[in-house]
């Protein structure tokens, strides 16, 4: 495999599992041997905290790579898993919604700085925050590809028609390659109607593009980011950490058959 993939995980929705996915699937794919590096572009810094950076350590943010001309290889940090490396988010970034506004290129801020690595990692993965602002717009516009994790729940598809809009936007004008990578079921419950009704409509909606593998709503999951780990160090033989595997191995057979 040669260059960089760039995947954008959004949906405005908030809880619907973006972080979760953003954490553990990179984490699956940097045990697998793949250098991975995940970008946090949510001020609540879910991402960092639930990879075990701690606030108060954190020099140099994605804040400061977007809005201080830092370079992105100066907030790059280690975590405890071997090739996964996260560029953490603090409380900062939510300001930059606003002050990117007059910014030149505020748009293409990530893009740029994300073409910096060159070759360095395999894949980036960028968490987005749950809106459809700037900085979201910053992560479509550097993305190859985005993946769409949607909770099994009442109102799962409400508001999808709006993020898939803006998605079409920025393909019309800052990013024509951009297309929708996927779609990831979270947080499903097989003894619910519900949850086998959502599952239903994504797969009639979206068909080829939802993942098969689909993750399980699971406590352990939910447990692991206030010990700052993924699910895979935290409790891998679990039922999340076994579904986050499978996604994993998914996204690779994706990402192998188009080379
Ligand atoms: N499969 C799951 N089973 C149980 N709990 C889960 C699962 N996935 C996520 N959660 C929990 O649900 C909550 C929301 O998940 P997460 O933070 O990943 O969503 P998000 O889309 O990133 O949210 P936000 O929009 O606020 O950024 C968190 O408390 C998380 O631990
Ligand atoms: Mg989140």
């Amino acid at each position: 495999m040669s260059g960089t993939t760039v995947v954008a995980l959004a949906n405005q929705k908030g809880g619907v599992g973006k972080s979760t996915t953003a954490v553990n699937l990179a984490a699956s794919l940097a045990l697998a041997g793949h250098r991975i590096l995940l970008i946090d572009l949510d001020p609540q810094g879910n991402a960092t905290s639930g990879l075990g950076v701690e606030r108060g350590s954190i020099e140099t943010s994605i804040y400061d790579v977007l809005l201080k001309e830092s370079s992105l290889e100066d907030a790059v940090e280690p975590t405890s898993v071997r090739n996964l490396f996260v560029v953490p988010a603090t409380i900062d970034l939510a300001g930059a919604e606003i002050e990117l506004v007059s910014v030149l290129s505020r748009e293409t801020r990530l893009k740029t700085a994300i073409g910096s690595t060159g070759d360095e990692y395999d894949f980036v993965f960028i968490d987005c925050p749950p809106s459809l602002g700037l900085l979201t717009v910053n992560a479509l516009t550097a993305a190859d590809e985005v993946i769409i994790p949607i909770q099994c729940e009442y109102y799962a598809l409400e508001g999808l028609s709006q993020l898939l809009r803006n998605i079409q936007l920025v393909t019309g004008s800052l990013n024509p390659e951009l297309k929708v990578g996927g779609v990831v079921l979270t947080m499903y419950d097989g003894r619910t109607k519900l949850s086998k009704d959502v599952a239903q409509q994504v797969r009639d909606y979206f068909g080829e593009v939802a993942y098969k593998t689909v993750i399980p709503r699971s406590v352990r999951l939910s447990e692991a980011p206030s010990y700052g780990e993924p699910i895979e160090a935290f409790d891998p033989m679990s039922r999340g950490a076994i579904a986050y595997r499978h996604l994993g191995r998914e996204f690779l057979e994706r990402h192998t058959a188009e080379e």
